[in-house]
């Protein structure tokens, strides 16, 4: 089997590393400009359209991530027909569990405003919230929304979830499409976003949708950047309508110096960690994928274009 490999911002050599051990007996090979010899997959993050055009000899791409975004908005560069695998948690569940849990309680135990207190060398005690008060909804309750909402259940929060179809999870009050998605902001103190970016969910997060959450509300962003209409938070985290704001990810990354975002105290920055593919388990699991296709049996995670994810 020839696969092709391009990962733009990742170490070539510590992939092929890994992916030659999950695939050994396939002639792997980092593709070049003026590569147009036949392969049989790809393998790929956010690859340059020159690599996949017109590639019909592709029986699969294979995304180095969960999102499809970066992969998706090449259009007619994909080959027509040549299914697009995205990665199916390959080890960012757990990663999200923790990023998503730690952040939470960090608010719920209101850690964020000790720290301020204690870097004014105040010793003050503040009200501890009701855990009642504290319900946390989840926008996308797919392979990582599931993964974090069954990390929060274990903590007690009263729990609400916002996705495309309706879902029904034990514990977790669930609503569903355009209709349901006013009584899910209403609904929660903290909203956490994991949805992918598609044209239906660009720019969600905007004035009239966050001014639906309770005031004193908390933000975590853990999908992308593109979700949040960023001069709208920043201005509701001014007014205190959002008491707080966890971002991982931003229109622009590296967020750049000066953006307003470095310099308000109650927003904290994390730099597109919160979930890292993982490259031994992601080399296992794709792997596995091709020697399934190779048999003719059915695999998850093929990406439905229509949809955008
Ligand atoms: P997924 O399995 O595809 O789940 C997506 C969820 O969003 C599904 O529940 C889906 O609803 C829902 N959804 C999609 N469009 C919707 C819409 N228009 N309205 C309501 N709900 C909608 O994706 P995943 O694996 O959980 O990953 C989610 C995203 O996380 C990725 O796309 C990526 O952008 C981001 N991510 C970020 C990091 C990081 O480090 N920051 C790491 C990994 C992934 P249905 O269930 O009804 O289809
Ligand atoms: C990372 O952001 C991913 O989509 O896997």
């Amino acid at each position: 089997m020839k696969i092709i490999f391009h990962a733009t911002g990742g170490n070539p050599d510590h992939w092929l590393h890994s992916l030659n051990l999950a695939l050994p007996q396939h002639d792997i090979r980092v593709w070049h400009e003026d590569d147009t010899a036949l392969a049989d997959y790809a393998i790929v993050w956010k690859p340059p359209a020159a690599m996949l055009a017109g590639r019909s000899d592709l029986k699969g791409i294979f995304n180095l991530g969960a999102g499809v975004d970066a992969i998706l908005q090449l259009g007619d560069a994909l080959p027509a027909g040549v299914p697009v695998i995205r990665l199916d948690d390959a080890g960012m569940g757990i990663q999200m569990a923790e990023y998503v849990s730690h952040a939470v309680l960090r608010y719920f135990r209101r850690f964020d405003r000790y720290d301020q207190l204690r870097d004014a060398q105040q010793w003050r005690f503040l009200k501890p919230f009701e855990k009642s008060d504290f319900s946390v909804g989840v926008l996308g309750l797919g392979v990582l929304g599931q993964r974090i909402v069954d990390a929060i259940a274990h903590f007690g929060f009263p729990l609400h979830g916002w996705s495309r179809t309706q879902k029904h999870i034990s514990g977790v009050t669930c609503y569903a499409g355009t209709d349901g998605l006013d009584a899910f902001l209403q609904a929660s103190r903290v909203l956490v976003c994991i949805l992918p970016l598609t044209e239906d969910t660009q720019g969600i997060l905007h004035r009239e949708n966050l001014q639906k959450l309770p005031k004193g509300a908390y933000l975590i962003n853990v999908a992308r950047g593109a979700h949040v209409v960023e001069e709208d938070l920043l201005a509701l985290v001014r007014e205190e309508h959002i008491a707080g704001a966890t971002l991982d990810v931003f229109q622009q990354e590296p967020l750049p110096a000066g953006h307003a975002f470095w310099s308000e105290p109650r927003i904290s920055i994390t730099p597109h960690i919160a979930a890292l593919t993982l490259r031994d388990e992601s080399a296992r699991q794709i792997a596995d994928k091709i020697q399934a296709l190779q048999q003719g049996q059915a695999i998850s995670g093929i990406v439905d274009a229509s949809r955008g994810y």
